[in-house]
């Protein structure tokens, strides 16, 4: 089928892509640049320049499309305190979008998030507030089912990990013990953050294509949960350098934006989503993937 796919050449797109044409898809993909579509030229994908901002170029991309994988996402306003701004963006998009998509496909992006329960894994059947992170543009994809459109959102964990991954939450994390000498921790670090891999999260994004029904929740996890410490002594490993915990009040000073996700204890289990789509991980979990090498070269 032919797929409008935004956030085509980032680090996700850049996998989902080359899934979706490997089966014979076609893709057009929304890029900003002439760099991002000479890449998705190469690749044997349709570029289409434009900016999220160009909401009447995404709607004609969208009507011309049987489906949309809506990928693309403000990040360039995340470390200087905007988003909230971009979040907004997300939600304006997904509105117009999802306008165009009657009888079609549409494949949204949010995140695991907290738990509804402290402690218990989060898990598909628990619906995002409105007013949690990205939860009213979740809640807006999966309403679209109502007005005829094979509506899903992809949680994705909060650590998508592969060779891909230059800008995450992982390189985040490597840039500042790099920067402060030490691999740090907060607390005793036994909460927990789950995780994927990049290839096995565009997986799960060419089945929901494919096959998911309207409004589906689903779930992308490969490692439902490793205590943050095991994360940074792994990142202290690799960049040999000590492994510490951080004073909370020096939360953000030491880790940036990342002060207060850092402590949060965010179990999630996709186990729905693999019975219903047919899928399990392939690829190598968090720590074996940390202990390759790659992040640290
Ligand atoms: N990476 C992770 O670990 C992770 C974890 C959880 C959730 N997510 C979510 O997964 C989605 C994909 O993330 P990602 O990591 O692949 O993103 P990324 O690597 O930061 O890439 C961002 C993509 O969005 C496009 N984009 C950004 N601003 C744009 C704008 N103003 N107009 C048009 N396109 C714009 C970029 O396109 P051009 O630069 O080519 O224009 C690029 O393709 C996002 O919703 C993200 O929040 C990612």
């Amino acid at each position: 089928v032919r797929v409008f796919v935004t956030g085509s050449t980032g680090h996700l797109g850049s996998a989902v892509v080359p899934d979706l044409l490997s089966v014979g898809h076609q893709v057009v993909g929304l890029t900003r640049t002439e760099s991002g579509a000479t890449a998705l030229a190469a690749l044997g994908a349709e570029p289409l320049l434009a900016t999220l901002d160009d909401l009447d170029t995404l709607r004609a991309a969208a009507r011309a499309a049987d489906g949309v994988v809506h990928l693309a996402f403000r990040h360039d306003l995340l470390r200087t305190g905007g988003y909230a701004r971009a979040v907004a963006d997300d939600l304006t998009v997904v509105r117009a979008l999802g306008a165009e998509l009657a009888g079609k496909v549409f494949v949204g992006t949010s995140g695991t998030g907290a738990a509804a329960t402290p402690g218990v894994p989060v898990t598909e059947d628990d619906p995002k507030p409105d007013a949690a992170p990205r939860g009213e543009a979740e809640n807006t994809v999966l309403r679209l089912a109502a007005t005829g459109v094979r509506s899903a959102v992809v949680r994705l964990p909060p650590v998508v990990h592969s060779t891909l991954d230059r800008h995450g939450f992982v390189p985040t994390l490597i840039a500042t013990a790099r920067a402060t000498g030490v691999s740090g921790y907060l607390g005793e670090g036994a909460n927990r953050w789950p995780a994927c891999h990049t290839l096995d999260a565009a997986r799960v994004y060419r089945l929901a294509l494919e096959q998911a029904p309207a409004g589906s929740r689903l779930a992308v996890v490969g490692d439902e949960g490793i205590a943050f410490r095991r994360i940074a002594e792994a990142i202290g490993q690799g960049l040999a350098l000590p492994v510490e915990p951080v004073a909370g009040e020096r939360a953000d000073q030491h880790f940036g934006f990342l002060g207060g996700l850092v402590p949060a204890d965010l179990p999630a289990s996709g186990d729905r989503t693999r019975q219903l789509l047919g899928w399990r991980p392939e690829h190598p979990g968090l720590l074996a993937d940390l202990a390759a090498g790659h992040y640290f070269r």
